[in-house]
């Protein structure tokens, strides 16, 4: 047995297992990408909170990374010097969190109001520091973003006239289009012309942005469609997930993370009961079609089809995989990101070694 399959064997679960040659090539891929297209890769870390994935996307060519929260933030920093904070930054801890970051870091953030503009001009002033700031837009998500090219140029004037503010562009995050590629087309192109029309405005106004910050995972591959992107923050496609397969951004082969679970009864005739419920997979459902809360790679037939806190079920076809209570397997969940979130460490796995890893990033602290 390789120390990997005895770790595997020998470790408590539900654990979550992360297979870094798979990381690495998923990260390799996406530098590609970037590379083909002219494109900088800021990776977002919500998907991983890890400073050891980190470094992988950084070893790849990542420019820099992208966070949601403080604590993040700061654990990244341990890495990079170039940040990028793509949400609204409000709140008077928040923002005393971020201007404590280490002043080497290149500070970035994200906005779409005159408070949270005045709120961080007023803090990085205060701390004699200066921040990047992308204002950001609404391409049809319906989430944040200014929502006509007259806010944009207002509030970009703004941002371009505050001595403490250096106005680096905008950003974007088409969040709403969740179509296989090939079905993506028409929602791509209505984004990319609301985009065409912010930048439009923002050339007429002397505003024309250096940095233009947009991807997501399930657009990642037609990204170089929106004409004037600069860089893309996709973040899930370091692992993958349920919801990438089916999308078909991904293959089975590029999912890097999965729940290794073990079967804790088979009583119920017809199913097996796992260790990994709704606290490990996390109670997501799939956001493009289809049932259930995770997949076995093993047994591509079978799906978690329902989750309490503790356990999983997964019901089981005539003739296909018996399991014997005690086995273990490993399950794919629908949306990486919220599962990691719900992990103490990462076992990770790299030929025939395996290591903890822990998750540094996450919580509020
Ligand atoms: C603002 C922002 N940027 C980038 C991302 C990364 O997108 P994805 O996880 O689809 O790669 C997210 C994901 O939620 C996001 O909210």
């Amino acid at each position: 047995l390789s120390p990997a399959s005895e770790l595997l064997d020998a470790i408590e679960t539900p654990v979550a297992v992360v297979d870094a040659p798979t990381v690495r090539a998923n990260a390799r891929r996406v530098a590609e990408y970037c590379a083909r297209h002219g494109l900088a890769w800021r990776p977002h870390v919500k998907t991983h909170k890890s400073l050891g994935i980190a470094r992988i996307q950084l070893e790849a060519g990542a420019r820099g990374l992208t966070v949601a929260t403080p604590r993040e933030a700061e654990v990244m920093a341990e890495v990079t010097d170039d940040v990028l904070l793509a949400y609204p930054p409000i709140g008077r801890e928040r923002l005393q969190r971020l201007m404590h970051l280490p002043e080497r870091l290149s500070l970035t953030v994200a906005l779409d109001s005159r408070e949270a503009l005045r709120g961080l001009a007023a803090a990085s002033r205060e701390a004699a520091r200066e921040v990047g700031v992308l204002v950001e837009v609404d391409l049809g998500m319906g989430r944040v973003g200014v929502q006509t090219p007259e806010e944009l140029t207002a509030l970009a004037g703004e941002v371009a006239a505050d001595g403490s503010l250096d106005y680096r562009g905008i950003l974007f995050y088409p969040g709403h289009i969740r179509a296989r590629a090939s079905e993506q087309v028409r929602s791509v192109e209505e984004a990319a012309v609301r985009l065409d029309t912010f930048l439009a405005a923002l050339d007429r106004s002397g505003l024309s942005p250096a940095t233009v910050s947009g991807g997501s995972t399930p657009t990642l591959w037609t990204s170089h469609h929106f004409g004037g992107i600069t860089e893309i923050r996709s973040g899930t496609c370091i692992y993958n997930d349920r919801d990438m397969l089916e999308l078909g951004v991904c293959d089975p082969a590029d999912c890097a993370y999965t729940i290794l679970a073990t079967v804790v009864s088979t009583s119920v005739r017809g199913q097996a009961v796992i260790d990994a419920g709704s606290k490990a997979l996390a109670k997501e459902s799939l956001r493009t079609v289809g049932d259930g809360f995770g997949w076995l790679p093993d047994h591509p037939d079978l799906v978690v089809s329902a989750l309490s806190e503790e356990h999983g079920i997964i019901p089981l076809k005539e003739g296909g995989w018996n399991p014997r209570v005690g086995d273990r397997v490993r399950v794919v969940p629908n949306h990486v990101c919220v599962s990691v979130n719900l992990q103490d460490r990462l076992v990770v796995l790299d030929g025939d070694t395996a290591e903890c890893w822990p998750i540094e990033a996450r919580g509020r602290l």
